[in-house]
């Protein structure tokens, strides 16, 4: 789908991530020149950094299909098995939201990974037994917020670890200029950046910004972008100067107002402002401590004397 294709395919097309990428690019060469199936590759960091883009360019890069799942979607040991039944050698199996997997699901993926075998046990009660069936061999590519949620054991098995980076802002320039190519849409570099800046780090959120001022340049304008009309757009979806969205702002005034900035836990913080503490400690948490917003202590998470400036707030004690 067009949705699909713009996606980069290649590691070449592939902006930013430098580290991951080298590394992907040698092993990838290496497995080929092998002929060998690559080994399991565990990529991890924030939401929106493109581990799944990258899932897709492993496959592609090594010719071979992808078959893709996620940890909640996998409940029964029965569902693992007739996914690797199913694979053709060297295909890759990309898991999603691993860390969601239960235990007993991990324990049936450990021989999978490591030798490429199945124990099944057939019959239940004395009669029950064991049977080892042959998989053909693939390459398991685990896609995680939380590296950390992973068993040690799990994580061992994975012979190649990407951790992702937010992304710098002449990387997301370039992206969202990559994007607009795609959309033949026109934007200048200035209007690229604007967005770029306000996109915390993140390619997912870049690029939906980019579809919203398109979608304002077309009704208000000729339909090209310019950076009058981008900050105009960018006011409307309520992306301050930082990128920061409603639920970072009612984060960090809910700390500032209910909790004198902290330290305060994460669980009372989020049950007071309506929130799952998970998706604040996935998804809103790490860029605020990334950008020096947040910091985490032993009692607590406290807002720093950053906050109260980009808010125009007086900072207490000063
Ligand atoms: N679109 C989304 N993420 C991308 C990336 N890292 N490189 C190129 N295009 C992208």
């Amino acid at each position: 789908s067009f949705e699909q294709s713009l996606r980069p395919q290649t590691l070449k097309q592939y902006i930013g991530q430098e580290q991951v990428k080298g590394n992907l690019e040698i092993f990838i060469k290496a497995a080929k020149l092998r002929e060998e199936t690559l080994d399991h590759v565990l990529l991890y960091g924030p939401p929106g950094l493109g581990k799944t883009t990258l899932a897709v360019i492993i496959a592609n890069e090594m010719n071979v299909n992808i078959r893709t799942t996620s940890g909640p979607a996998i409940e029964r040991p029965g569902d693992l098995a007739a996914i690797l039944t199913a694979l053709e050698p060297g295909d890759v199996l990309f898991i999603d939201e691993i860390h969601r997997l239960s235990r007993s699901i991990e324990e049936v993926l450990y021989p999978a990974m490591e030798d490429f075998c199945l124990d099944i046990v057939i019959g239940k009660g004395p009669t029950a037994r064991s049977v080892r069936l042959d998989l053909p061999p693939f390459t398991l590519v685990g896609a995680t917020t939380r590296a950390g949620a992973l068993s040690a054991p799990f994580r061992d098995r994975f012979g190649v670890l990407g951790r992702l980076e937010y992304y710098k802002e002449e990387e997301l320039k370039n992206i969202v200029k990559r994007t607009a190519e795609l959309f033949e849409t026109e934007i200048d570099d200035e209007s690229a950046a604007e967005i770029a800046r306000r996109s915390r780090g993140t390619p997912r959120i870049a690029n939906r910004l980019l579809r919203r001022v398109r979608d304002f340049a077309q009704v208000k304008g000729d339909g090209e972008i310019c950076l009058a009309l981008a900050k105009e757009a960018l006011e409307l979806l309520q992306v301050d100067s930082m990128g920061l969205d409603h639920i970072d702002h009612k984060l960090l005034k809910g700390m500032i107002e209910k909790f004198r900035g902290g330290p305060v836990g994460l669980d009372t913080i989020a049950a007071s402002i309506g929130e799952e503490a998970e998706t604040i400690e996935d998804v809103y948490e790490p860029y605020l401590l990334q950008i020096g917003f947040l910091q985490r202590t032993p009692r607590g998470r406290i807002v720093t004397p950053k906050v109260y400036q980009h808010f125009g707030m007086e900072i207490p004690g000063v």
